[in-house]
């Protein structure tokens, strides 16, 4: 008989099925209804079918499937992603494959300094693993809970420990995908080095499921800190933090893993809506920098370091250094508790920007001013990464104003501020992706070159076009 929600033959969907048994397929309302939708909620899309597979083989087997009858696949892995990546689209012609079931921590080999997980690998539970075998897997985001290495992958995930060891795309070491025809790519090496033609590893990693599946990796491992300085410092102004930064590089031989600002007002919000969390200071100051130094020699250098270059610092107008784990996890909670912060506060434009760090000030009171200027009912949160020149650039609607009539002049905002970081040669998306969301700025602010390597590289992969449809690329630019 044949389904209202969907217009792929009840015969596929038989054979999709099939691939993994009724007991791993989901179909109905309310089971369902957690994969149609985005964490930020801004696409509701329809699926007559996911599948959970729990291998590689059976990744393929679907992929052919739908490959024989061009029938258009989402992957999804711990759905938290920011731009609807992970979600289907309204047309009930597309399948979702949900990784979670692909979760083996295949090997950790010590000596190689490596780890082999599967995709659907919560990646809280890969930093424990390597962990448990006295080793660090560095990569840290405040979703860590629950995305998955998949999704870290397929984004090119960021977070709060990039000055030190590089995204997502730096961790890795080897791909495992599954091709657009259901072929099964091998590349799970753990080789520091290979130069023997193109770099195959390197064209799926950030390509949010558009180019390939990827069924597992093989990724980096670091020693484990034996020594953490953290401090919160309140900061006059950017320009200031950034001269901090580069004098905390110096003075510690450049051990720092973190660099994270944040504005005065993200801070009242926090104390405001987060359970817990309290004013670090006895008085108020406009910017605070949540900096982390580690080391993996013992001792107690990098607390010395840090104390002294803040000692120094005429600029710097208060700071105060973690003396317990307790006071360590503040400060961090502080910071990682923002983005939920403003989910109370209300509606949000977000912007996930970078520009060289050097021009992060400029940028910061030029783009800064417009939005004073032109945007009564929002406030400016700008907040994140600045180690990385990468600040989540947000307005945030204003207590009493109305959220329809904010929201409205979304694109008008995010015009003004992209055509400003698109002047300091910035990116419009430093490490969230585009996914749904963001493709209307992929297409007018890459090049025409760009894009048109992209586009070559997306149909010498996935001619049919069967790979996250409506993904990244797009035909039509917007406003
Ligand atoms: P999903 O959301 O499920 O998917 C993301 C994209 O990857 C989609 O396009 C999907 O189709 C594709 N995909 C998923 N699995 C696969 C696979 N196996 N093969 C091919 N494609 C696949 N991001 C940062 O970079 N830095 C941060 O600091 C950060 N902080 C965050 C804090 C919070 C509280 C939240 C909610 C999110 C944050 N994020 C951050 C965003 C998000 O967590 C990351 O983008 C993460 O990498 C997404 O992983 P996921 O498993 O949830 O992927
Ligand atoms: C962060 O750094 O906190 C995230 O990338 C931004 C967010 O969660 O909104
Ligand atoms: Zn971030």
């Amino acid at each position: 008989m044949a389904d209202a929600r969907t217009s792929i033959a009840p015969a596929v969907l038989d054979q999709l099925r099939a691939t993994v048994g009724a007991a791993h397929c989901i179909e109905r309302s309310p089971d369902i209804d957690p994969y149609l939708v985005d964490f930020r909620r801004l696409y509701h899309g329809r699926s007559p079918l996911v599948l959970l597979p729990a291998s590689t083989q059976e990744v393929a087997g679907i992929v052919g499937i739908c490959a024989a009858h061009r029938v258009g696949i989402v992957p999804q892995g711990g759905n938290t992603g920011y731009c609807g990546g992970a979600t289907p689209d309204e047309s009930g012609r597309q399948i979702v494959i949900a990784f979670k079931r692909l979760k083996r921590i295949r090997k950790l080999d010590a000596a190689e300094h490596a780890i082999t997980v599967e995709a659907g690998c919560i990646l809280a539970d890969v930093q424990r693993a390597a962990e448990q075998a006295g080793l660090l897997f560095p990569l840290s985001l405040g979703s860590e809970g629950s995305c998955q290495i998949g999704g870290n992958l397929a984004t090119n995930a960021g977070g709060t420990a990039v000055l030190r060891y590089g995204m997502m795309r730096e961790l890795t070491l080897g791909l495992e995908v599954v091709l657009a025809d259901g072929q099964v790519l091998d590349g799970l090496k753990s080789l520091r080095k290979d130069n023997s033609g193109y770099d195959l590893r390197d064209l799926f990693v950030g390509s949010e499921g558009t180019l390939g599946l990827i069924t597992a990796a093989c990724l980096k491992l670091f020693p484990l800190p034996a020594q953490r300085a953290t401090a919160l410092i309140a900061l006059p102004d950017i320009g200031v933090a950034v001269a901090l930064l580069g004098r905390l590089r110096a003075a510690s031989a450049d051990r720092i893993s973190t660099f994270e600002i944040m504005p005065r007002i993200a801070i009242e919000l926090t104390a405001r809506h987060i359970e817990g969390v309290r004013d670090p200071f006895d008085r108020a100051y406009p910017w605070y920098a949540l900096v982390e130094l580690t080391s993996s020699e013992t001792g107690g250098a990098l607390e010395a370091a840090l104390e002294q270059t803040l000692g120094d610092d005429a600029q710097a107008l208060d700071a105060v250094l973690a003396v317990n784990e307790q006071q360590r996890a503040a400060m961090w909670r502080l910071r990682e508790s923002i983005p939920e912060a403003q989910r109370h506060a209300g509606a949000s434009i977000k912007h996930d920007i970078s520009v060289p760090v050097a021009s992060m000030a400029d940028f910061v009171r030029d783009a800064g001013e417009w939005i004073a200027a032109h945007v009564p009912d929002g406030d400016l949160i700008s907040y994140g990464h600045l180690g990385d020149g990468n600040l989540h650039f947000n307005v945030q609607q204003r207590a009493g104003f109305d959220a329809g009539t904010f929201l409205a002049r979304a694109d008008e905002i995010h015009r003004a501020v992209y055509d400003r970081v698109a002047q300091y040669r910035g990116s419009f998306s430093a490490e969230h992706g585009i996914g749904r969301l963001r493709t209307p700025q992929l297409l007018r602010y890459k090049s025409a070159a760009e894009v048109a390597v992209m586009r070559a590289l997306k149909s010498a992969l996935d001619p049919q076009g069967i790979l996250n449809p409506g993904k990244v690329l797009t035909e039509v630019e917007s406003s």
